[in-house]
């Protein structure tokens, strides 16, 4: 029994001193890499395997990439898309109907059925739209809307331009195109043929 009080005495003491100590000293650490993990910055970095964590695994598709149109949102990016954009969408009925449809729920209440303009938006700030079919102000692009190329008009349906917001959001690539081919194949010569 004696013995037994003793080993916890010596127990006792050996605990008590080994807790003592400064008061920033943490004791023994055992695994003292689990504990002081190198912090790392966001995006800053990596002193670990010298890599930059910013960059992107091969391969990744970045957010928003479009596989039939990456023009940014930019002046140039408009220009550059009427010059070189080509719609994808096969030109025959059942597409332009398509459009058509798509049309008649994004669009018509600003451009109006037949694209003058006359959507049933009554707002000052919707007293601008133009006509599709208008062959003489001068747009952006240095043509009028009827000579607008399909660049130029998905370039504006995704990216927007002044009170006409960007739909890329509510409207994916594809139907974006078949609008863009309803408006070149039923809007912009309307009633000039
Ligand atoms: C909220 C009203 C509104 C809606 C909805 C709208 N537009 Fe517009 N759109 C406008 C206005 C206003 C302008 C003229 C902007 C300017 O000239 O500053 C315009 C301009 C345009 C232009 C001319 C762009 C250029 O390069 O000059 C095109 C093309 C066009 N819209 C297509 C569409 C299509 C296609 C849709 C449907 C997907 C659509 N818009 C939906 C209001 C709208």
């Amino acid at each position: 029994m004696n013995k037994l009080i003793l080993k916890l005495a010596v127990v006792s003491v050996v605990v008590f001193l080994s807790s003592c100590g400064g008061d920033s000293d943490p004791g023994y650490e055992f695994m003292p890499n689990m504990y002081r993990s190198p912090s790392l910055e966001t995006y800053g970095e990596n002193v670990i395997t010298g890599l930059n964590a910013q960059l992107p695994v091969d391969g990744t598709i970045p957010r928003g990439y479009l596989s039939t149109f990456n023009y940014d949102g930019s002046l140039e990016g408009y220009l550059s898309a009427g010059n070189t954009a080509v719609n994808p969408i096969e030109k025959n009925d059942k597409n332009v109907s398509d459009g058509k449809a798509l049309y008649g729920m994004f669009c018509e209440h600003c451009h109006g059925k037949t694209g003058a303009g006359d959507g049933t938006i009554m707002h000052p700030v919707y007293s601008a739209v133009p006509h599709y079919n208008d062959d003489k102000l001068k747009r952006r692009c240095d043509l009028p809307m009827c000579d607008l190329k399909a660049g130029h008009i998905f370039h504006a349906i995704t990216y927007g331009l002044s009170a006409m917001g960007p739909h890329a959001s509510q409207i994916n690539e594809e139907e974006r195109w078949k609008i863009t081919l309803y408006v070149q194949e039923e809007l912009q010569h309307y009633g000039q043929n």
